[in-house]
């Protein structure tokens, strides 16, 4: 299957402006298309993941990031910013979304995999 960039456009969706995430101390939970989005802003570029915990759910949301590394705070599960992929096997990987930024300001999320 071609794909154009007129369908790559069509994949992403406005999520927020880059502003907003980092006054939310560089994370920002946000629903695109119903689904739970968390945003994060580390190291000058936008990551997305699901915002639900492999695991067993805890909004990776209120978890931290060091070293492009997202730890989730109940059993301390860790994910790669970058892709999701998880360090700790128990727990799977988190899925992540391809981020743009557009306008200088504007985060578009790549909501293709979202059902
Ligand atoms: S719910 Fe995230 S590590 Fe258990």
């Amino acid at each position: 299957m071609v794909t154009t960039s007129k369908d790559h456009e069509n994949h992403y969706a406005y999520a927020t402006n880059l502003s907003n995430i980092q006054a939310s101390n560089g994370c920002l939970s946000i629903q695109i298309r119903k689904h739970n989005v968390a945003l994060f802003y580390h190291n000058s570029k936008v990551y997305a993941v699901d915002n639900r915990c492999p695991h067993m759910g805890f909004p990776l949301s209120k978890g931290t990031v060091k070293d492009s590394i997202l730890t989730c705070h109940w059993h301390h599960a860790r994910f790669d910013l970058k892709n999701g992929g998880t360090f700790d096997q128990w727990a799977g990987d988190v899925h992540s979304f391809p981020v743009e930024i557009r306008n200088k300001n504007e985060v578009w999320v790549d909501v293709s995999s979202i059902p």
